[in-house]
């Protein structure tokens, strides 16, 4: 790996990059890691996990990615090396000049592109998401994409100042993306559906780690029934699995602690929210 850190390439709902520090430490606290061992990074999403294993110096060689969204597909095409940079940089550089034309660019950009470019154009779309939903893909169609509008105070608002349609901006997704294809080609990039994963051979020293849609909530349009993966799981597998879910699923389970942009513990906002790390 070379220059500053990875970054994923934007934020995703559910995405856990306030808290890869911590799931990582654990990973690192509670077995022996080797030159050797596997990682398998199931339900990917935006890569945080993966992302900071290499950012620590693990070879993407060794690491695994699977998600059954278009985030498969993104991270395939990275491992794979077959990332296609000059239309990713086509489809940024032709993004209107003006951020209040951005909503109806890309609304006509979803209409009228198939997905050949799935992985190139979903972090564009996802990065201009309206709320950061996943944006789906449904009979070889772009599906569930709402397009954040560029905002501007009004005088009564609270906040002073626009809120942009993208983020991170065109100039930073690119940077992110640039590094993230250059440092992490080899990784193995899956996209697939989790039960996918009983038929590989994981060694009994490997880690494990699923973040799955939170239980009981609507907002995702791919789920899994998670403790039916853990019962399969235990029977088929030796190696250490952690579940991240907003409970803890068994006795051994870690209280996470969010971190903020800068790497601190976030104590000033109280939040119900509880992220826990379940080992089985
Ligand atoms: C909480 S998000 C993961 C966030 C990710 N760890 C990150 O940091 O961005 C849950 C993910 O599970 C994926 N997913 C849901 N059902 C799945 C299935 N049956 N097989 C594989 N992935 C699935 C979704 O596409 C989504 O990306």
């Amino acid at each position: 790996m070379t220059g500053s850190k990875l970054r994923v390439p934007c934020t995703y709902q559910g995405g856990k990059q306030r808290l890869a520090g911590a799931i990582v430490d654990v990973f690192f606290a509670e077995n022996k890691i080797g030159a050797d061992t596997r990682f398998y990074d199931l339900c990917c999403g935006s890569g945080a996990i993966s992302i900071e294993l290499v950012n620590r110096g693990i070879s993407p060689q060794n690491i695994s990615m699977l998600d059954i969204s278009s985030w498969g597909a993104f991270w395939a095409a990275v491992g794979h090396g077959t990332f296609d940079m000059e239309f990713f940089d086509s489809i940024l550089s032709g993004l209107p000049d003006d951020k209040r034309e951005y909503k109806k660019h890309l609304e006509g950009l979803v209409s009228s592109s198939s997905l050949v470019h799935e992985a190139e154009l979903y972090p564009i779309l996802q990065a201009n998401s309206f709320g950061g939903k996943q944006i789906t893909t449904k009979n070889g169609e772009w599906d569930n994409a709402c397009f954040r509008d560029y905002w501007e105070p009004t005088a009564n608002s609270v906040r002073r100042s626009p809120a942009n349609p993208m983020q991170p901006s065109p100039t930073e997704l690119k940077r992110r993306v640039t590094a993230i294809v250059r440092d992490m080609v080899g990784a193995n990039g899956i996209r697939g559906d989790i039960m996918s994963f009983f038929s590989f051979n994981v060694a009994p020293d490997s880690i494990v780690y699923v973040d799955p849609p939170y239980m009981n909530t609507t907002g995702y349009s791919y789920m899994f029934n998670i403790k039916d993966f853990i019962q399969e799981y235990k029977a088929a597998f030796q190696a250490p699995l952690y579940i991240s879910e907003n409970v803890a699923l068994g006795h051994n389970a870690t209280k996470l602690q969010l971190h903020g942009a800068n790497g601190g513990i976030t104590g000033s906002r109280k939040s119900k929210h509880e992220e826990w790390l379940s080992r089985f």
